[in-house]
This record gives structure tokens, C-alpha cells and sequence, in this order.
């Protein structure tokens, strides 16, 4: 299908986009087409396969981002049960009518756990509709045979996470012969490259990496604040419920829900550069090495006694580490004296925070909500430094709904003492 929603960008040139392409081509085994940002490539997507008035299962425990991209493309978010210990998809406790009624699943893969593709899969293929998977937190996971991002109709990535490039994505397609559809539709969306955009792209680490180097944190979040950067001041970004119903009586589109769409990247549209591109290549070309080193805190923190590991598929080299803790506010507060910053919560979850107005809620929400309230997500690449902050605020575990005790002291390999409630 064709999305009438005609962009002033350009269909793109040059070796770059291609050679990240069949970089993720090789990882993937499919097909792949550069886009400036994951919440991009899924605009694409659903665009593509999801006729406006369609409803889209999905977790509730994701990003604020990916809520206003699916009412963006003019589509109803139905929150799905999940599975209280990583926040996966809960087929079983999906209820038939509300497979009945759905027109695609989104799965979230959060921190790089895996929602259970295979079956997914199946179930997508038995109604008759798509399977869309967001890889954003799971470019290094894998499912059964194949890696996450292989299974749905259509994948997104997003190379701001375990790339670092903070900027551009990746859309990958079951399909090869869909790629020049796609690509002529990302080109009637791309917002045409801005030269003030581009420098700032290329001068924010330096002066982040500056002003963390001189302890400011403060002032660097109040500058950040001034350039109309940050659109957070809590964990979820302000709904501003009476704007966003008027945007979506309008035609569905990203016009309309830019004020959301955009929230912590405004370049999300953007045509890149060849200085951002290059830098993008950089942080895939090194990929290997940062999945490695997850892959290593993964099993450094899933070996303390706050985490609830689930082997369904295996170690994978996490995004972040959920662990879960009775005081998480006490938790987060006590690392980031230490400088180790909590991103990632997503809190509360999407039908809690938006309301019935917006989105078919969970018949089942709790799980969501213990999951939403308890997880810590955990940067593996700071493992050890945040396990002995963990030790020493002395942070309490805490029981998932349903386990029946809470897991026996074990030492850490940083051999850190570990206590229990
Ligand atoms: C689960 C998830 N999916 C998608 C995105 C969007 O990625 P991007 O910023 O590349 O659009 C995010 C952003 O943090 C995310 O957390």
C-alpha cells in the first residue's frame, strides 16, 4: 500500500546507507533499509501493512515513542498481557476475542529479552496478520533458530542503542521485493538534511563527554533543556491528552503527532549526513565486541540475587539488565550518586498512562504493572560497578507475582556478600 503523505525529502544516494545495509544484511539474512531511527522505520511499516482503523497488540511496558508512532499511523494500541519477569508478550493469557479483533502483533523485545517469536509467528500466520518485531533493545538477540528481527513480516533496529550512534535504524523485510516500495516511501517522509542539525549531531558527545568530565551534570541537563532537547521531566513525557485527541481526529500522519513522535530525538525525519553516516558505520563496525561485552555484564548481573533469570532462550547480550527491586526510587537515587544514570523505565505502563480514550487496555494487568514498578534496568557495560552500589545501598529484592520465594543468596562473581529480605 502507498501512504499518501507526501515528505520533502529525497530518494537517497551514496555507498554509505548501502554499506550499513548489508551490514545488518549479513547479521540478519534479510533484506534492509537504512532509516534515520527506529520509530521511523516502524512508521513505515505499519503504514505498509496496516490500513488506518486497525488494531495493533503490543506491550505495555515500552517507551512512550512507540505508543505515538502506532496512533500516528491512525492505529489502535491493544496492550497484551505480559510475562511478569521480562515483560514478554503472554500469548497464552491473550484473550480469543481479542485475537479476534487485532489486525497485527508489535512485539518490544524490552532490554533484549525476546518475546516468543515462534509462536507469535504462528498464531500471525493462523489469523492472517502481520508480525511486526521492534529490535531496538535486541540487535545481538536471538530466538530458537534465528536472530530477533527475523521472524515478523517486518523489523525494525535502532542503531542509538547498543550501536551508540544515537542516531539512525534499520528496517528489515521478509519480503526482498518489497524494498523498492519502501524506500520510495521512507523518501516521501525523510525531512531534508539540515546542515545546524548535522553539526549539532556531530558536537553533542563532546560537549556531554565535557561537561561529565567537570561534574556538571546539572548545568548540562539545563542547557539540554534550553536547546528544546529534553521533552521529560518525569519517566513518561507529558500525554497532553487534549492536543493529542485533536491530532488524531486529524488524518492519521506524522505531521499531526510530530509533538510526540519526536520526544528525545527531533532529528528522528531526518535525511542523514555524511559525517553522521560515517559515524554510524564506526559504531556498527564495532558491534561485535560491545555485544560481547553485555553478553559478559548480562551474566555478571543475572548471577546477583536481585535479578530473575529466564533461560526460555538462552544468555543474550542485554540491552539493560532488568533486576528488580523493592525501592526503586532508593535504588535509582543511589547510583546516580555514583554517576551511573537509570534510563529505559517505563513507568507506569501505556493503558495506565493513557486511558481508555486512547488504547484497549490489558484484560490482565497486573504482571505489567509489578514489572513496570519494580524493574531496574541495569547497563551490563557498568555491571560491576552497579552491582557493589546495589550491595552497598543495601537494595532489597523483591518477589514477582506468583514466585513463591525469593531466591536463595548467591555470590556474585565480584564476590560481593548478597542478603535477602
Ligand atoms: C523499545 C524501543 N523501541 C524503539 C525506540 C525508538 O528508537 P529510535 O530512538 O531509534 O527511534 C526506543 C527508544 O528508546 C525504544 O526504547
Amino acid at each position: 500500500m502507498a501512504i499518501g503523505e507526501a515528505g520533502p525529502g529525497s530518494v537517497r544516494h551514496g555507498a554509505q546507507p548501502k554499506r550499513l545495509e548489508e551490514t545488518m544484511r549479513a547479521r540478519l539474512g534479510r533484506e534492509c533499509v537504512y532509516v534515520p531511527s527506529c520509530r521511523f522505520g516502524l512508521y513505515v511499516a505499519l503504514r505498509h501493512w496496516c490500513p488506518p482503523g486497525g488494531r495493533v497488540l503490543m506491550s505495555p511496558v515500552n517507551d512512550d515513542v512507540i505508543f505515538f508512532v502506532v496512533l500516528a499511523a491512525g492505529l489502535r494500541p491493544v496492550q497484551a498481557p505480559l510475562n511478569p519477569l521480562d515483560a514478554s508478550i503472554d500469548v497464552d493469557a491473550v484473550p480469543d476475542e481479542v485475537w479476534g479483533s487485532v489486525s497485527a502483533v508489535l512485539t518490544t523485545n524490552l532490554y533484549g529479552n525476546p518475546d516468543p517469536a515462534p509462536r507469535l509467528r504462528q498464531k500471525c500466520d493462523t489469523l492472517g496478520i502481520p508480525l511486526f518485531e521492534d529490535g531496538a533493545h535486541a540487535i545481538g538477540s536471538r530466538v530458537g533458530d534465528r536472530p530477533v528481527g527475523a521472524w515478523g513480516e517486518a523489523s525494525v533496529f535502532s542503531l542509538s542503542k547498543h550501536v551508540g550512534a544515537k542516531a539512525g535504524g534499520m528496517l528489515s523485510l521478509a519480503d526482498p521485493g518489497l524494498r523498492e516500495a519502501v524506500e520510495k516511501t521512507c523518501a516521501g517522509l525523510l525531512a531534508p538534511r539540515r546542515t545546524s542539525a548535522e553539526l549539532a549531531y556531530l558536537v553533542r558527545p563532546y560537549a556531554e563527554a565535557a561537561v561529565r568530565g567537570l561534574r556538571l551534570r546539572r548545568a548540562a541537563w539545563a542547557a539540554i533543556r534550553l536547546l528544546g532537547l529534553a521533552d521529560r521531566e518525569e519517566i513518561r513525557m507529558p500525554l497532553r491528552p487534549d492536543e493529542l485527541a485533536l491530532a488524531a481526529r486529524e488524518t492519521p500522519g506524522l505531521d499531526a503527532h510530530h509533538p510526540w513522535v519526536r520526544v528525545d530525538m527531533h532529528d528522528y525525519r531526518l535525511e542523514a549526513g555524511r559525517l553522521r553516516l560515517r559515524r554510524i558505520g564506526r559504531g556498527l563496525d564495532r558491534l561485535d565486541d560491545v555485544l560481547d561485552a553485555c553478553r559478559a555484564g548480562t551474566e555478571l548481573l543475572l548471577a546477583t540475587p536481585w535479578a530473575k533469570p529466564r533461560d526460555t532462550y538462552g544468555t543474550q547480550p542485554l540491552f539493560r539488565v532488568p533486576l528488580f527491586v523493592a525501592d526503586r526510587d532508593a535504588v535509582v537515587a543511589a547510583l546516580a550518586r555514583q554517576g551511573i544514570v537509570v534510563g529505559y523505565l517505563y513507568d507506569p505502563p501505556l493503558d495506565d498512562y493513557a486511558g481508555a480514550e486512547f488504547t484497549d487496555p490489558s484484560p490482565a494487568p497486573e504482571a505489567a504493572r509489578w514489572f513496570a514498578r519494580h524493574a531496574l534496568p541495569v547497563d551490563p557495560l557498568r555491571a560491576r560497578a552497579a552491582a557493589e552500589v546495589l550491595e552497598r545501598s543495601g537494595a532489597r529484592p523483591v518477589r514477582a507475582p506468583g514466585e513463591e520465594e525469593l531466591p536463595r543468596s548467591r555470590p556474585t562473581p565480584g564476590g560481593l556478600e548478597q542478603s535477602r529480605d
